[in-house]
């Protein structure tokens, strides 16, 4: 069945906390139209994320997040898998809470390891791939993505589809909102 976004649903957390299956699987399951940021401007940049970093620097992609996000704030309500660090500026949380809701995707410094350990993808862990680094990144932007977050879901312990599988649940139950 589907079900009628009533404005923006931002997805947000720390890198592997499973924001893009979350979303995934919601938008397929709700029949709901997804914005993964990170392909989009991998995408209009006509190069992979780590080549922007490496080539344009941090500061660029971060101009072309916030950028996004006011295209996004201003069209049709759509669910949004966030990077990783879109909460760093505060005017993109700006965006997001005036425009739609929040949901953090929330996890210990262990699970993210767990689960990004392998990958070569984010250019914040490449040479950095350990718990410790994990943690203390964490610490730091932490009180920012939960300053921002309307709603907070852990996915310690569980596997990403579970976590879908429960906010499908809440979304549809709520008429298009998460609560
Ligand atoms: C980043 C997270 C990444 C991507 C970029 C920077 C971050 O997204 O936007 O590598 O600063 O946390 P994911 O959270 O989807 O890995």
């Amino acid at each position: 069945m589907s079900v009628i976004l009533q404005k923006p649903l931002y997805i947000i957390g720390f890198m592997g906390s499973g924001k893009s299956t979350v979303s995934r699987h919601i938008s397929r399951a709700l029949g709901i139209p997804k914005i993964e940021m990170d392909d989009l401007l991998a995408e209009r940049a006509g190069k992979p994320i780590t080549q922007i970093f490496a080539e344009d620097g941090e500061e660029v992609f971060r101009q072309m997040e916030t950028e996004l996000l006011r295209e996004i704030g201003g069209g049709e309500p759509v669910l949004v898998s966030c990077g990783g660090g879109v909460v760093l500026r505060p005017e993109n949380v700006e965006i997001m809470k005036a425009t739609g809701t929040i949901l953090m995707l929330s996890a210990t410094p262990q699970t993210i390891y767990n689960r990004v350990r392998h990958s070569t993808k984010r250019p914040i862990l490449n040479g950095n791939m350990n718990v410790e680094f994990i943690a203390e990144l964490m610490a730091k932007r932490d009180p920012a993505y939960r300053a921002a977050a309307d709603v907070t879901v852990s996915i310690d312990g569980k596997t990403s589809d579970i976590v879908a599988k429960e906010l499908v649940e809440r979304i549809r139950n709520n008429g298009g909102y998460v609560s």
